[in-house]
């Protein structure tokens, strides 16, 4: 068993046991990536202040989000095709996160469905839902959503059209991989990927195969993306769908202020601050940098929450010392998993939550409730002064 001290490390091996085109669906961004390193590279701008003497007897990350007791400030974001990282992903990340104590989001483009994860985990999880110019299919969905007791709809909005990643095209990105010379001859390397998805009947997109009518190719996500998604979604829509669910309600991806005013307008339990890991309008700034102007808009109205970019404990704190309530996670638990299952994804969040009980206590803070922005150091052009005329 190696040693695993930080998320780095699972990302590392979760790129020699998965094979090649899933980890480079995994690691990559739009276009030139831009969007995608900044995620991450903004975090290290930000800097934390030291406090000594402070009593750190008694510390706890324990919180809420939207209204339900979590361990920590964090929740797993929805990814589509985990179940392609590892045999079963989906089930192995819900279980982990449930045993943990952190929300768990599956994807409408999970590999196992939303029954599948049902049955085989404890705790209710919450079901993030991409809208389909098929009105039957989305209300379907939302209905099984419903049914299988999910205890939030995330509503993606920043995907009615798939960015473009390179490497996917180049790859043949496809569940289950499509067998090409290329893939053969990197597959023939993945045999412990192999034996396990040989072990498994959970093979490909299980909320779609099956549920949606008229679908001519169902193994590749770009062509289902570009002949099913919904390009009409507007406000109008999203206040429907939110109706038809009736219960609690997370606006995924706002990364404008001005967006953020219509969503808070619609009362969501939350929004959270996004960019989608990257993936989507490339040349966009990162999240973290547009946190403080959304806070500063909208956080005495709605929850503001936010994802991209977050790889420590250290990332979380900065987060919430930014205005955050919660912190999502896409890829630093899809190493683990991709790594080793469901004790990977354990792993992470216990990396993530041992980041954040030390950084706490050596910026003297005991509990959530005391994190702030006196903690951080930001520098002053942090957000930056652009012009948009
Ligand atoms: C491989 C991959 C697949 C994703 N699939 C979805 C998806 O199906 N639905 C969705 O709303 N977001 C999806 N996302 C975006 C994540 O929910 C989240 O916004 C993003 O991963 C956060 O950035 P991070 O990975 O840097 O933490 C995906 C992200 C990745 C990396």
């Amino acid at each position: 068993m190696p040693v695993i001290t930080c998320i780095d490390d699972l990302k590392k091996i979760h790129e020699r046991r998965a094979p090649r085109m899933f980890f480079d669906y995994c690691e990559s961004g739009s276009w030139t990536e831009q969007t995608f390193r900044e995620n991450v590279t903004d975090y290290d701008k930000i800097r934390l202040r030291q406090r000594v003497a402070v009593d750190m007897t008694g510390r706890s990350q324990k919180t809420q989000i939207i209204g339900t007791d979590a361990t920590m400030p964090v929740a797993l974001s929805p990814v589509g095709m985990t179940g392609m990282q590892h045999a079963d992903g989906e089930i192995l990340a819900a279980r982990a996160a449930g045993k943990f104590g952190v929300p768990y989001t599956l994807s409408t483009m999970s590999i196992c469905s939303i029954e599948d994860v049902a049955e085989n985990t404890e705790k209710p999880f919450w079901f993030q839902l991409y809208t389909m110019k098929d009105m039957d299919y989305t209300k379907r969905l939302i209905e099984r959503a419903k049914a299988a007791n999910c205890s939030a709809l995330v509503i993606t909005l920043d995907l009615q059209i798939l960015g473009q990643r390179h490497k996917d095209l180049k790859n043949g990105l496809s569940a289950p991989p499509e067998l090409t010379p290329k893939s053969i001859a990197n597959l023939a390397t993945k045999w412990a990927w192999g034996l396990e998805m040989l072990q498994t009947k959970r093979r490909h997109f299980g909320n779609i195969v099956g549920h949606a009518k008229g679908v001519t190719d169902t193994s590749s996500l770009s062509s289902w993306t570009t002949e099913q998604f919904d390009p009409t979604l507007d406000w109008g829509k999203v206040a429907k769908l939110m109706e038809m669910w009736g219960g609690k309600v997370i606006l995924k991806g706002i990364l404008d202020v001005e967006d953020a005013k219509r969503a808070a307008e619609l009362e969501p339990d939350a929004i959270v601050v996004s960019n989608h890991g990257g993936r989507q309008l490339d040349g966009a700034l990162s999240s973290i940098r547009m946190l403080r102007p959304i806070v500063d808009a909208v956080g005495h109205k709605t929850d503001v929450h936010i994802d991209s970019g977050i790889r420590s404990g250290q990332d979380v704190l900065k987060a919430l010392a930014m205005g955050a309530k919660a912190a999502h996670i896409g890829r630093a638990y899809i190493y683990g998993l991709g790594a080793m299952g469901e004790a990977g994804v354990k792993t992470a969040l216990e990396v993530i939550q041992k980041e954040l009980d030390i950084s706490m206590a050596l910026c003297g803070r005991q509990t959530i409730d005391q994190i702030d922005p006196s903690i951080t150091l930001i520098p002053e052009d942090f957000e930056g002064r652009w012009h948009t005329t």
